[in-house]
């Protein structure tokens, strides 16, 4: 297992590029299940979660192939419809195979998710909307088996707006008989991205990006040749990763409409930031300002982004408050974050942060993807050496992030662990 060190105390500056984002590239590889046929897929980041849902895809007789940003896949012989535990044990969205499986092969039998280092993550919206599609739905030895004749078009009404539960649903309707009406529907960009991907291959999809998303069943899909939009998290951990070195970075090919929670943010903790159509400068000034957080789903603040600007806040002036609203557990990354000096006491689901004047590097340990990103922040403002391990987990879902911050004039490298007596 490899380590990240860091020494900190240097001010990033430059220009880095925006990769394709996961959360995008996870539902949209997952709908080359809904039809058969040779897909092209541009600027698909290299990462381990994209490698989990291609060796998945591979399981169910895709023929998968990577190189130079590219995914080809053709589904063309698909010969099985389950996605076993140790799969999808590595991997909570191998839960997006569901809907597209059970619409194109009638029967689906995918390994319970379980619940993960952030919190329980049930995923009962999903089946409850696939029931209400028309699929029977059992739980049996930790796997659920989804069967149907022909899914019909329903209302569904999320209780919570959920991510991959509005994906998984959105994917079924496209080949069920009839109109379905998700309502109280997730708005994220990557429901967006999805939504125009399974338009182009034929769907019927209107709504995507409001709480009201409605699909109007079709006959047939066909494949596509498209790319993946991009991430806008990594944008925003680039963005904090500026701002906390009071440094002046330049990211690129990245998409500042998805990015304005996170701006807003920013901008009150005193950074300058500026933006055109693709690209974000970020310029971090003098003290940083003390400010307060709630997540919420998008267009709120993203949960995703939270570890991130706790680091930022845990050198502010003040005292800022971060609520988590989304996650029971998102708070892992507080106990690695204090033994490098940061002063943050948590009572239930608030974070409260007494800025102090500097963090001091130490080995931590990452519990989680995002929590990973903000140990590497804290290494980069913090005093000497600061060695993050278990970063697999980094490896999830940020593409050479090392690499592109000693690109900006970090002292940052990855070394395999020194392995201990
Ligand atoms: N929820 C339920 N029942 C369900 C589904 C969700 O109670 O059936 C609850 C969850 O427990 C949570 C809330 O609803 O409290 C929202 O969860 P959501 O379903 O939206 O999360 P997700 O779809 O599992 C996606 C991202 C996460 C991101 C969340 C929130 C992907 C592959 N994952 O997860 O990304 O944090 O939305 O924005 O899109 C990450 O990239 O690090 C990551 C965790």
């Amino acid at each position: 297992m490899d380590e990240i060190i860091i020494k900190g105390g240097k001010a990033l500056s430059g220009e880095v590029t925006v990769g394709g984002a996961k959360n995008a590239a996870l539902p949209i590889l997952a709908a080359t299940l809904l039809t058969g046929g040779k897909f092209r897929f541009q600027n698909v980041p290299d990462l381990r979660d994209i490698d989990s849902i291609k060796e998945l895809l591979a399981t169910m007789g895709a023929d998968v192939q990577t190189g130079d940003g590219e995914v080809h896949i053709d589904t063309a012989g698909l010969n099985h419809y389950e996605a076993p535990y140790e799969q999808v044990r590595k991997m909570r969205a191998s839960i997006l195979v569901l809907g597209p499986l059970l619409a194109r092969m009638k029967k689906a039998k995918v390994s319970l998710p379980g619940g993960c280092a952030i919190g329980a993550r049930p995923i009962d919206l999903h089946l409850n909307g696939l029931e209400l599609l028309g699929a029977d739905i059992a739980l049996e030895h930790g796997y659920v088996e989804a069967a149907c004749d022909q899914l019909t078009g329903a209302e569904i009404y999320f209780d919570i707006p959920t991510v991959t539960g509005t994906e998984n649903l959105m994917m079924a309707a496209t080949l069920a008989i009839g109109t379905t009406v998700l309502r109280n529907a997730a708005r994220e960009p990557e429901i967006i991205a999805l939504a125009d991907v399974l338009n182009q291959m034929g769907a019927d999809i209107s709504g995507a990006g409001t709480a009201v998303i409605t699909i109007k069943g079709v006959k047939h899909l066909f494949p596509v040749d498209t790319a993946i939009i991009p991430d806008r998290i990594e944008a925003g951990t680039l963005m904090v990763a500026a701002a906390l070195t009071r440094g002046n970075v330049h990211i690129k090919d990245c998409d500042p409409l998805h990015l304005k929670a996170i701006v807003h943010k920013l901008e009150k903790t005193g950074a300058t930031v500026t933006a055109d159509a693709t690209s974000l400068t970020v310029k971090g000034n003098g003290p940083i300002n003390s400010i307060d957080i709630k997540t919420m789903p998008y267009p709120g603040f993203p949960t995703d982004m939270q570890a991130q600007f706790m680091v930022l806040l845990s050198v502010a002036k003040g005292f800022s408050v971060i609520s988590e609203t989304i996650f029971e557990n998102r708070f892992i990354h507080v106990s690695e974050l204090r033994r490098m000096g940061a002063d943050i006491t948590i009572s239930g689901s608030h974070a409260m942060i007494k800025g102090v004047k500097s963090l001091s590097g130490a080995p931590v340990m990452a519990t989680d993807l995002r929590a990973s990103a903000s140990l590497i922040l804290a290494g980069l403002a913090a005093s000497g050496t600061t060695t993050v391990s278990r970063v697999y987990h980094l490896d999830r879902g940020y593409e050479f992030l090392e690499k592109k911050l000693a690109l900006l004039g970090a002292a940052i490298k990855r070394v395999p662990a020194q392995t201990k007596p």
